[in-house]
């Protein structure tokens, strides 16, 4: 078993071949800041590397990985890492586009593909999921994020994990899973990144931990630490975190891996006086694997020899991290088949990455119901930057994603148009230009046509890693164009490209309808079509607030209430509320959001009725912490329209009474349900202790007699049937 070829392999290592395993290096594109080494093939051929990260291509993998079996001493295969975030070749949309799908099984066969691609190609692990919850705007990794909820984002963690290691790591297409950043990264203060977090324990453990959690459970084999500074203790020397937490109280049996340089970094904290400092420290607060920081090959052996470090914690890491190669079955099926490799964009692929988009756009509006677009005879105007951006559509982190792969919106427009109506095609401007000159012939194009489509946001390079922004509103001059656009008075179709939540009040006032469509992937157009002409319905729904204006942020639904909330006055502008002065708001700015978590329009409507409970309540004393169905809350949703739809119905709670305050809604369930017109279902959702209860002020899970419990069902965070219980 691996236990016992795990301890006889650590008999035969020396103290180099140890730390050996416990370093990584990148070869190939970096991914931070470069470090600059050339000497891999010796690294790998004398024990020295244990992981790879950013080799691409099986040809390449095989001729590091024949190094290791053939000419290491101990034969031990190397593990090669790659950022395989949202498809490895065959681009889905970007995981905050995924997360508005709502769609878990989707997700799950999504990755289950990007494994199976990267596997192929010898690559064994995905430095994914990213399950940092992402409240503020302006931080660019809210792209690579599943938002802001606690519940959503875990229960997207588990299907990415599902997804990547599929039915056992041992499986030739299944990668281990690294769920990062441990942990909190997402408060990164002022929303930019790698910066400083400084937070409670309570809002560590009820919105920033949850997802983490719930990935553990699952199996997820390995975690990344975070960037940040976490309450003073870098998140990469952090023991609270990694050792307590992680191993002590969830039992975490897989490993550890710094992000990009994180351990030498702790030097620039400021809480490692040199670099042997920082890799004791990161490796003694539970950091198996140091990535680039080529910190731990060195300074590991030197540091036990001097007894600055005790050989039990060398050897307590390499034991998990050769657990996890075990595992893989890379000791018996170390190298690939490279013919077999060969990509193919097979039309199931096309289809799975089409069916991911279509169920990612989120219809945010859709006045004077300009779109479904009739089926023939329409005159179309396709302006804007991202109209036939095959990068942009990738999106960021796009692994080994080919621009060629794409089919743009232009490409399916032209395809689609070909002989029921006429295209007109105008960029207008760049995705940060403040040059105008294009505008004319934008405006011309829309002027004869009977609609315009207009595509806009941010490109690839305006999210993600080192991407974040202090105005979040359209880059460049985009909001000018759409204005002289507008200033057409024909019906504009704003499609939303972006890797965060943009502030689209301004936009909004030109744009009859909007759709959100994230960074999509290959299939961006073909998938667009179907929903621009209503073959395929809206069905998917905000994972994150967006706000009115930059200012606001960071803004989340699932907030606490304040002792002076505003009141039914934020409805109109301030300052022409003078009757709310000693409230909770801005003189220059109403609380609300312009659309809430949870929102997404479609081509139908429903209909929830109040929903009912199986009890009216509960026994704080009895419930348990492993219980699952303690109650159940029914209702009966309706298709009221006159097509077809799915709608994602969403559970929200909130517990008054309790000794924390808890936000005024948090999401505790949704299931997608599709229905034909006039159609109704009963459903049922079952709540447990982890939805029922909270973290108080001594860090502990529970529930709390003489409580009460408000339940809203509907279609949005802003849901209004209603039902409530005490808990005794
Ligand atoms: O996996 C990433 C991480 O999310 C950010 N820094 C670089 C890593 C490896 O590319």
């Amino acid at each position: 078993d691996i236990h016992h070829r795990v301890e006889t392999l650590l008999e035969q290592m020396t103290l180099e071949e140890k730390a050996g395993q416990l370093a990584q290096y990148s070869v190939g594109t970096p991914t931070g800041p470069g470090t600059g080494r050339n000497d891999y093939e010796t690294l790998v051929r004398t024990g020295a590397a244990g992981s790879l990260l950013n080799v691409v291509g099986a040809q390449e993998t095989n001729r590091y990985q024949r190094i290791a079996v053939e000419q290491s001493r101990l034969k031990i295969p190397l593990l090669f890492g790659f950022d395989v975030i949202h498809g490895y070749r065959t681009t889905l949309p970007i995981p905050l586009g995924m997360a508005a799908s709502f769609d878990t099984a989707l997700v799950e066969q999504s990755m289950r593909l990007a494994a199976a691609e990267a596997a192929a190609e010898g690559i064994r692990w995905a430095f994914s999921p990213m399950v940092d919850i992402a409240r503020d705007a302006r931080w660019g990794r809210v792209a690579e994020s599943s938002g802001e909820d606690p519940h959503l984002g875990s229960a997207m963690a588990r299907a990415y994990v599902r997804g990547y290691q599929g039915p056992s790591l041992s499986e030739p297409t299944s990668v281990a899973a690294s769920v990062k950043h441990f942990a909190g990264y997402g408060a990164a203060e002022g929303g930019r990144d790698y910066n400083t977090v400084d937070m409670s324990d309570v809002s560590l453990r009820q919105v920033y931990l949850p997802p983490f959690q719930a990935a553990v459970e699952e199996g997820a084999a390995t975690l990344m630490s975070a960037f940040h500074s976490h309450n003073g203790v870098p998140a990469t020397a952090n023991a609270y975190l990694m050792t307590h937490i992680l191993r002590e109280e969830w039992g975490f049996n897989g490993f550890v891996v710094s992000d990009w340089t994180a351990v030498a970094e702790l030097v620039n904290h400021g809480i490692a006086l040199d670099g042997p400092a920082a890799a004791l420290k990161a490796l003694t607060a539970g950091v198996e694997m140091d990535m680039e920081s080529h910190l731990y090959g060195p300074e590991i052996p030197r540091m036990v020899r001097t007894g600055r470090l005790s050989l039990s914690v060398v050897d307590e890491a390499v034991r998990r991290v050769l657990r996890v190669k075990f595992a893989l079955g890379l000791f018996e099926n170390p190298l690939v088949d490279e013919k077999a490799a060969a990509y193919v964009a097979t039309p199931q692929k096309r289809e799975l990455a089409r069916r991911m988009a279509e169920e990612s756009f989120v219809l945010l509006k859709n006045e004077g119901g300009v779109l479904p677009l009739p089926s023939s005879g329409r005159k179309i105007a396709l302006v804007g930057p991202l109209a036939d951006a095959a990068a942009g559509m990738l999106g960021i982190w796009s692994a080994k994603g080919d621009p060629q792969d794409v089919v743009t919106l232009r490409a399916a427009l032209e395809r689609r148009l070909k002989d029921t109506g006429t295209l007109r095609c105008a960029q207008g401007t760049g995705v940060l230009s403040e040059e105008t000159s294009g505008f004319q012939d934008a405006v011309a194009a829309a002027a004869v046509s009977d609609v315009v489509i207009a595509a806009m946001g941010e490109d690839e390079t305006l999210s993600g890693e080192a991407g974040s922004r202090t105005s979040i509103e359209l880059p460049g001059n985009q909001e000018q164009l759409l204005a002289a656009l507008a200033a057409t008075g024909k019906p504009l179709i704003l499609i939303v490209f972006s890797g965060r939540p943009l502030a689209l009040t301004n936009v909004q006032a030109h744009a009859s309808t909007i759709v959100q469509a994230w960074q999509p992937g290959i299939e961006a157009g073909p998938a667009l079509v179907n929903l621009l002409w209503g073959e395929v319905n809206f069905s998917g729904r905000l994972p994150v607030t967006f706000p009115r204006s930059t200012g606001q942020v960071p803004l989340y639904y699932n907030h606490l209430n304040t002792g002076r909330p505003a009141g039914k006055t934020d409805l109109t502008r301030p300052p022409s509320c003078p009757a709310e002065k000693y409230v909770s708001r801005y003189l220059d700015e109403r609380n609300t959001p312009l659309y809430p978590f949870g929102h997404g329009l479609s081509y139908t409507t429903f209909d929830f009725a109040p929903p009912t409970l199986s009890a009216s309540a509960l026994t704080a004393r009895e419930l348990q912490q492993q219980a699952k169905d303690v109650l159940r809350v029914k209702t009966q949703v309706r298709n009221t329209g006159k097509v077809q739809g799915t709608v994602v119905a969403q559970l929200y709670l909130r517990i008054l009474g309790a000794s924390t305050a808890q936000p005024v809604r948090q999401l505790v369930g949704f299931q997608r349900v599709v229905l034909a017109p006039g159609e109704s279902q009963e459903l049922e959702f079952t709540l447990g202790f982890q939805e029922l209860s909270f973290v108080d002020s001594r860090s502990l899970r529970g529930v709390e007699p003489h409580t009460r419990y408000d339940l809203w069902v509907g279609d949005s965070s802003e849901a209004t049937q209603h039902t409530s219980f005490t808990m005794e």
